[in-house]
């Protein structure tokens, strides 16, 4: 067997074979990688993509991430939180669209009235849509940041089941770098080891290709994921964000290096996390037009089309050219299926598609961080 083969095979992959993986460059590497985490995906979660919709409702954020575009410190942007109704509306066009599973996401913010705004939220949609058609009603995942254990567990008493909080970067220096000192490490992981003890199913993930980050870096992140209660894994390149303090840092890669950087990340997460569930993620989309699209034939499973009413957009951009800005959510309905239908695969409607890991974990008695 050549060197690459037995690294594709391997039960337990190494940091070492991590790096190797990550830096395939040539064509005929790169397509036995992607074949490889593509039978992989196949026989641990199957071949359907599932899509989550997703609702922006508010871009008001209390951080000031140096990469984000709704970052507090950007006062070019003019802040909206979506009305009790416009959510509602979403999560019922979601339910209608066999969509199945619904997200949430805003800036971090830490006010009571907030807080308070999310239960009522996830309260609702999970009453309304259970008396739709769909027997389980709308599986809710949240995305809202850092928030205390006593916040999670309000929100996952109300019946929100996952969250997605990125870790951005498991490398302490990177970390430190793309945040302001008042945002730590430690305590991104505390917030991570909170979801799960306050039973989320946990999504997160790291941002591919920012200025400074080495294979080595992106390897360690692998291997957190692995390490930790991780269920799901959403990634995509960084972009720069015209308006924040990263927004003249010159991107080191070429850009087709960037993307096959990020295609070489899937396809290795999938190997090295083969039963979690892996986004193909908008940003993908943002860096070439058919992006969602590679990242599916690269082993990702997960879709998230855009629910957010359009007028409110514009205002949601974390980074320079975001697609779908001004497709109402049947234009992009309509366009995605034909994006996942080009790359042969089917979406499985009406199911909230929870990745196999989670039941995985909780029988081996390792639901906890
Ligand atoms: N480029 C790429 N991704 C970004 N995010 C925020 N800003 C950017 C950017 N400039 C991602 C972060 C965050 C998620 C909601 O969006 O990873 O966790
Ligand atoms: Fe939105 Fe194509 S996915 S227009």
């Amino acid at each position: 067997m050549d060197p690459l083969n037995t690294v594709l095979h391997k039960e337990h992959l190494t940091r070492e074979d991590l790096v190797l993986l990550l830096g395939l460059r040539t064509p005929s590497d790169t397509a036995r990688l992607r074949a490889r985490a593509v039978d992989v995906m196949r026989a641990q979660v199957g071949d359907s993509v599932f899509y989550r919709g997703i609702i922006e409702l508010s871009n008001i954020c209390a951080c000031d991430c140096n990469y984000c575009g709704i970052r507090a410190g950007n006062a070019k942007v003019e802040r909206f939180t979506l009305t009790e109704q416009e959510v509602m509306d979403g999560a019922r066009w979601c339910a209608q669209a066999g969509y199945g599973s619904l997200v949430l996401q805003a800036g971090e913010r830490g006010d009571a009235g907030f807080r308070d705004f999310i239960s009522h939220l996830v309260r609702r949609i999970r009453a309304e849509s259970v008396l739709a058609d769909l027997p389980q009603g709308l599986g809710i995942t949240l995305s809202l940041g850092e928030q205390p254990l006593e916040t999670y567990r309000q929100w996952h008493e109300a019946g929100a089941h996952r969250y997605l909080l990125r870790i951005e970067t498991t490398d302490p220096g990177l970390f430190a770098t793309i945040h302001p000192p008042a945002q730590t490490l430690a305590a991104r992981k505390q917030a991570l080891a909170d979801l799960a003890e306050a039973g989320f199913l946990v999504g997160t993930g790291v941002m591919i290709g920012i200025p400074g980050q080495t294979l080595q870096m992106l390897a360690d992140d692998i291997l957190f994921f692995r390490d930790h209660p991780i269920d799901m894994v959403g990634m995509g390149p960084w972009l720069p964000h015209l308006d924040t303090p990263m927004g003249d840092w010159v991107q080191p890669l070429p850009e087709a290096d960037q993307l096959q950087l990020c295609l070489n990340m899937i396809a290795t997460v999938r190997l090295a996390c083969p039963d979690v569930n892996i986004a193909a993620t908008t940003a993908l989309q943002a860096m070439v037009p058919d992006g969602r699209e590679r990242g599916l034939s690269y082993g990702a499973n997960v879709t998230m089309p855009n629910l957010t009413p359009v007028h409110a957009r514009g205002n949601y951009k974390l980074y320079e050219g975001k697609p779908c800005m001004d497709e109402a959510r049947e234009e992009c309905r309509g366009c995605l299926m034909g994006r996942v239908e080009s790359v042969g695969r089917t979406v499985a409607l009406n199911q909230w598609g929870d990745p196999p890991a989670y039941a995985r974990r909780v029988g081996e008695g390792k639901g906890h961080w």
